[in-house]
């Protein structure tokens, strides 16, 4: 061969194929684990020699057999019809590494890993939802209390591209004591400190609309604004984003070095036009057209129609009261065969897959189905922030290595 002759990496025989050997990542183990084993039956045709296998005898004693590589492929190795095509790369890496915070049973983590997201861990301290995250998802689910510092470390080993969670909202909500200044309030703090030393590219936060107007919000939007993230905050109603249910939910989303408000036209202009029904989405698969769903208070109504979105999907789940008196908004009248959603059916509402498992006591289940961030709702703005990402044109897979800022 002449001098000036220029050597491309390759492998032996394997003229045509969909690897280019030029590239370093044709090299990695997994790719080379099937590259080279055919091109070694090249060789060994090159060299006149048979492959050698092992096959079972009729008494099912393991036998060795040679076999010519023209055999085993059909055609001689360095035949110019014949085209070796692996199996492609594998692009996990090109989700974004993502762990759940007060992860619950899992619905925040179910909607981000169907947008396209890979969970890696999730963490929280409710012993009856963490069986039932852990009988759904293959990652490793943490029973750790996230206000104690010391239990935080573990987070920042994961190296997160986004960090997502929904802080504990009874002190927001209207059926909590609303006393921000103490008990669980302060777990969104604990989030916002929590995202701010491990530093991820991206977090979301979900909480209750309530969040909105009080001071714990102000104090958080401050500290992420203080780590450079640019933030999107908004309520968004499930009922435009895929799930039969009028619950609305607040959404702080951030991302380093972004201008606030990044984010709200992604997502508004994805949401659907009309609020979807519980008949829209189930067809006529409960066999009842009107339920009752316990209110907070008797001012409201109770009596709900298949043909407009549930309410609220909250933790207690009550049967008609004997004493209930018909409230002028309900849908129809007081009726003998009325009942309340069953658990399983209040989880569809949810958007849980029906082939998600819950087990458990039936006021457990109750209670994180009720505390769980809609399936389809997660999804929905998983999606927003994929798509961001796609249409500046950055490549997802770009995982910038991080040295953990822990400490
Ligand atoms: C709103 S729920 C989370 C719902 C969840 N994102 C989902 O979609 O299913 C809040 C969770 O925070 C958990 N939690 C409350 N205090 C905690 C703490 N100190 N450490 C860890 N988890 C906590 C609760 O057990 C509860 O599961």
């Amino acid at each position: 061969m002449a001098k000036s002759a220029i050597f491309k990496p390759s492998l032996f025989g394997l003229r045509h194929s969909n690897r280019d050997f030029t590239q370093k990542e044709t090299w990695g183990k997994n790719q080379f684990n099937s590259s080279f084993p055919a091109s070694l039956c090249a060789y060994l045709d090159g060299k006149g020699l048979k492959n050698v296998y092992l096959k079972l005898d009729e008494n099912l004693k393991i036998q060795p057999a040679e076999l010519s590589t023209k055999e085993l492929y059909g055609l001689a190795p360095d035949s110019d019809n014949l085209f070796y095509a692996f199996e492609s790369q594998f692009r996990g890496e090109s989700k974004m590494i993502t762990i759940d915070l007060f992860a619950g049973c899992g619905g925040l983590s179910l909607g981000f890993q169907k947008a396209g997201f890979t969970i890696v861990a999730a963490f929280d301290n409710w012993i009856p939802a963490i069986d039932v995250y852990r009988n759904n998802f293959s990652h490793p689910i943490f029973n750790v209390d996230l206000s104690r510092e010391s239990n935080q470390e573990i987070l920042a080993q994961y190296n997160p591209e986004i960090i997502v969670g929904s802080p504990p909202c009874q002190d927001f909500s209207s059926a909590g004591k609303r006393n921000e200044g103490l008990g669980r309030g302060s777990l969104t703090l604990t989030f916002a400190e929590i995202v701010t030393r491990v530093s991820p590219q991206w977090f979301v936060m979900e909480n209750v609309d309530r969040i909105e107007k009080s001071k714990i919000l102000i104090q958080a939007k401050q500290i992420f604004k203080s780590h450079g993230y640019g933030l999107t905050g908004k309520v968004i109603n499930s009922c435009y984003c895929g799930v039969p249910q009028t619950r609305k939910r607040y959404f702080l989303i951030g991302k380093m070095k972004e201008e606030d408000d990044f984010l709200i036209d992604e997502i508004n202009g994805n949401l659907s036009s009309k609020p979807l029904t519980v008949f829209d989405y189930m067809g006529k698969e409960l066999d009842i057209e009107y339920y009752y769903r316990h209110p907070r208070s008797y001012q409201r109504r109770a009596i709900f129609s298949i043909y407009e979105p549930s309410p609220t999907i909250r933790g207690v789940n009550r049967p008609v009261p004997k004493t209930y008196r018909q409230h002028p908004g309900d849908a129809c009248h007081l009726q003998e065969k009325l009942r309340p959603l069953t658990t399983s059916e209040r989880s569809y509402i949810q958007t849980f897959p029906k082939d998600f498992i819950f087990a458990g006591t039936k006021s457990n289940l109750e209670q994180m189905i009720g505390n769980a961030v809609p399936v389809n709702l997660a999804r929905y703005v998983g999606q927003c922030i994929l798509n961001y990402e796609l249409k500046k044109g950055k490549k997802i897979t770009d995982r910038q290595l991080q040295l953990s800022k822990w400490l």
